[in-house]
C-alpha cells in the first residue's frame, strides 16, 4: 500500500469504527454506573488558560515543565488540557457551583493532551474518565471516590488490580517530611541521578517517584511520610483505611506513593494492573483540599481520581474481555430493478420508525452482490424485492443466520421483526 500523504501527529491515534463500538460500550457502562453513585457529568472546554494549569498543577511538575501543548493567539494563552481536575475546579469557582448546595459530585469522560514520549499505554492525546467530589473533607468522600473507581473495573471484569494508598498529609506535615527526606539524601547527593539532583531543592518528594536505578537504594532506605503526619492528617488517613476495610476494598499502603501534581494533600492513591506492562497505572487520584482556594475560590476541600481509557482498553484486550457486540443491521433491503430500488428506498424510513435498523445497496450492484454485501454488513434479515413481489405485495424475508425464507406482506414483516 502507498504511504499516505497525511498522517496523525505522533502519539495521537484514530479510533476506527470497530473500536468505537467498544468505546461506546465502556462509556455507556461508566455513565450508567456513575448515575448509581449519584455523580453528575460535567463537560468543560478542551482548551484552558495556561496560567490555570501552571498554577493548578505546579510549575515544576513534569506535566507543566515538559508536556503541555500550548500556543497563543493575540493576547490569550491557550493550553490543551493535560488533565481535568484543575479545569473542573475552575468551572466550580467560575460558575459558583457551591451555590447549588452540598458537595458537588461530578464525573467526566474526555480527551486529554500531554506531549510525552509515546509507548504502549502512553499517548499524546489520550482519554480519561474520572470523578471529582468538591466540598467535603469527610473520609467518606475519599472512600466513595475510590469505591466508584474500583467498581468500574469490577463491572467491566477486571478484578486483578492493586490499590496503592498513601497519605501525603497537610502542607506542614509535608514540610517536615521534606526536610527529613533531604537530610537523608544529602550525604549521597552525588550518587543520585541527574533528574533527582534537580528535584532535590524544589521538589524532593518527586525523587520517591524516580525509576532510575541509581536512586533506588536511597529511596528504599528513606524515611516514610506517614511518620511525619500531623494528628489531624493521621486521623483522616486512619478513617479512610477503616472505611475501605469496612467495604472489603483491599489496599496496599505505599508510603513512597507521591503523585505527579502539586495540588495533592492527604489521601493519595493509584490503581495498578499487572496486565499493563511498563505503564501499569490504570488510575490515580487523591485529595486536593487547597486547590479551590489556590484558583481563587473559597477554601473548599475536594477529592477525586482519573483513569486512563486506553489503559482500560488494553487491560480488557489482555484479559480477552469482550466489549459490546459486533456491528449488525436488522434489515438489508435487496432489490432487483429500478422500480424495486425506488420502493426499497421509500421503505427504509418506515422500517426505522419501527425501531429497526435498515439499509440497502448504494452502489447499484447485482442481486448476488447485494446478498454478499448484506452478509458483510452482518444483516440479520434481507428483504428481497423484484417486480413480481411488488405486484403481489408479498416480499421474501430471509433469515440470514438460519438461511430460511418466508413470503410475507410488509406489515407482517414489520410485526415479525419488531
Ligand atoms: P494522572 O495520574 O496524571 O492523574 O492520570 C490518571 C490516569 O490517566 C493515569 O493513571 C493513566 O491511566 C492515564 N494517563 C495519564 N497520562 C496518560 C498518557 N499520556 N497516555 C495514556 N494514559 C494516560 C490525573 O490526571 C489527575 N487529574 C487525577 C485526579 C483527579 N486527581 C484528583 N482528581
Amino acid at each position: 500500500m502507498a504511504q499516505p500523504k497525511y498522517t496523525t501527529h505522533l502519539g495521537m491515534v484514530d479510533i476506527l469504527p470497530d473500536d468505537v463500538r467498544k468505546w461506546q460500550y465502556l462509556e455507556n457502562l461508566i455513565r450508567e454506573e456513575a448515575e448509581k453513585f449519584n455523580l453528575e457529568e460535567i463537560r468543560t472546554p478542551i482548551m484552558e488558560q495556561t496560567e490555570l494549569i501552571v498554577r493548578g498543577l505546579g510549575q515544576l511538575t513534569d506535566i507543566v515543565s515538559k508536556e503541555i501543548f500550548s500556543f497563543s493567539r493575540g493576547e490569550d494563552n491557550y493550553v490543551l488540557r493535560p488533565e481535568l481536575t484543575a479545569p473542573v475546579v475552575r468551572s466550580y469557582v467560575e460558575n459558583h457551583l457551591d451555590q447549588r448546595g452540598g458537595s458537588q459530585k461530578l464525573y467526566y469522560i474526555g480527551p486529554m493532551f500531554r506531549a510525552e514520549r509515546p509507548q504502549k499505554g502512553r499517548q499524546r492525546q489520550f482519554h480519561q474518565f474520572g470523578a471529582e467530589v468538591i466540598g467535603s473533607d469527610d473520609p467518606v468522600a475519599d472512600v466513595e471516590v475510590i469505591a466508584f473507581m474500583i467498581h468500574i473495573y469490577n463491572k467491566v471484569g477486571i478484578k486483578n488490580t492493586t490499590l496503592k494508598l498513601n497519605s501525603i498529609g497537610d502542607p506542614e506535615s509535608r514540610e517536615k517530611y521534606k526536610e527529613a527526606l533531604k537530610s537523608h539524601l544529602k550525604p549521597n547527593f552525588d550518587k543520585l541521578s541527574e533528574v533527582s539532583q534537580k528535584r532535590y531543592e524544589n521538589n524532593p518528594l518527586r525523587i520517591l517517584d524516580s525509576k532510575e536505578e541509581e536512586d533506588q537504594p536511597f529511596i528504599e532506605s528513606a524515611p516514610v511520610i506517614t511518620d511525619y503526619l500531623s494528628e489531624e492528617s493521621l486521623a483522616h488517613y486512619n478513617k479512610v483505611k477503616e472505611y475501605l476495610q469496612d467495604l472489603d476494598i483491599e489496599f496496599e499502603e505505599d508510603p513512597y506513593l507521591v503523585r505527579g501534581m502539586d495540588y495533592y494533600t492527604q489521601t493519595a492513591f493509584e490503581l495498578i494492573s499487572p496486565d499493563l506492562g511498563a505503564q501499569d497505572a490504570l488510575a490515580g487520584g487523591g485529595r486536593y483540599d487547597l486547590l479551590v482556594e489556590e484558583i481563587g475560590g473559597q477554601p473548599t476541600p475536594a477529592v477525586g481520581f482519573a483513569a486512563g481509557m486506553e489503559r482500560l482498553m488494553i487491560a480488557c484486550e489482555e484479559l480477552d474481555i469482550q466489549l459490546g457486540t459486533a456491528k449488525e443491521v436488522d434489515v438489508y433491503v435487496v432489490t432487483l430493478g429500478d422500480e424495486a430500488r425506488k420502493w426499497g428506498l421509500k421503505q427504509l424510513p418506515l422500517l426505522r420508525s419501527n425501531n429497526l435498523s435498515a439499509t440497502m445497496d448504494y452502489m447499484g450492484r447485482s442481486m448476488k452482490a447485494q446478498m454478499k454485501d448484506a452478509n458483510r454488513e452482518n444483516a440479520r434479515y434481507t428483504l428481497i424485492v423484484g417486480s413480481n413481489e411488488l405486484k403481489e405485495g408479498k416480499f421474501t424475508l430471509r433469515n440470514m443466520k438460519e438461511s430460511e425464507e418466508q413470503s410475507l406482506s410488509l406489515e407482517e414483516i414489520i410485526e415479525k421483526l419488531k
